[in-house]
């Protein structure tokens, strides 16, 4: 089993992070969740409900999920995952606002989120980046050139009309399907170009 991290930080798109944890756990694999400030805020205008604190988004929204999940608190520089001495996987930041992307690519490491991803790169891990922003300036554009120098993968939130989607859930699916497949999980959660038709939506 795996074991990842999963940063939310305050872009649009909370639902990805949110649907990544869902699945991952659901595969049976162990999350480490850190949730910024501003997510909350965001998660708050896009999900639907008051979450003052990351416990109650947990609560509210990944209630089942709990044994497969450590929360960390953002400004804990003591947690395990700030260390590179911790073994994990890969990490993944979904959705990565432009302020952590411009953090992460300039090694900025002043909170949990940012320096686990700091961390990451450092180890040579996987860090698997889905910037949320439109249009793009040229500083978003040049702090990913960075990262992607860096070995970061920059994977931005963005619909295979080819897959025919029938529901935003199918065309998550698709983004969170292909952030997982970078950190070498099949989920199994889109229909894959040249391979038997796979049913949307229902796998996980
Ligand atoms: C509803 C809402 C949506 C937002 N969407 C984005 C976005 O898509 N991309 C982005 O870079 N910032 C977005 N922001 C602004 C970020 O939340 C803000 O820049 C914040 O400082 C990011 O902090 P963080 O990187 O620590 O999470 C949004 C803010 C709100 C309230």
């Amino acid at each position: 089993m795996a074991e990842i991290v999963v940063g939310i930080s305050g872009a649009s798109g909370i639902v990805l992070g949110h649907r990544t944890i869902q699945v991952l756990t659901a595969l049976g694999h162990r999350v480490h969740l850190i949730l910024s400030r501003a997510a909350l805020f965001t998660a708050q205008e896009e999900m639907g409900s008051d979450f003052a604190t990351p416990e109650r988004f947990v609560s509210a929204l990944l209630p089942e999920q709990r044994d497969r999940l450590t929360l960390h608190k953002i400004g804990d520089f003591s947690a395990s995952i700030a260390s590179g001495c911790y073994p994990v996987d890969g990490m993944a930041i979904i959705p990565c606002s432009m302020g952590t992307l411009a953090a992460v690519a300039m090694g900025l490491s002043d909170n949990l989120l940012r320096r686990a991803a700091d961390v990451t790169l450092k180890e040579r891990r996987r860090l698997v980046i889905v910037p949320r922003e439109t249009p793009l300036s040229e500083i978003h554009l040049d702090n990913m050139l960075r990262l992607t120098r860096m070995g970061g993968i920059i994977v931005p939130p963005m619909p295979a009309w080819y897959t025919k989607p029938r529901s935003l859930r199918d065309v998550e699916d698709f983004v969170v399907g292909r952030v997982l497949d970078l950190l070498g999980i099949d989920a199994k959660l889109y229909p894959r170009w040249g391979v038997e038709e796979l049913p949307h939506s229902n796998y996980v």
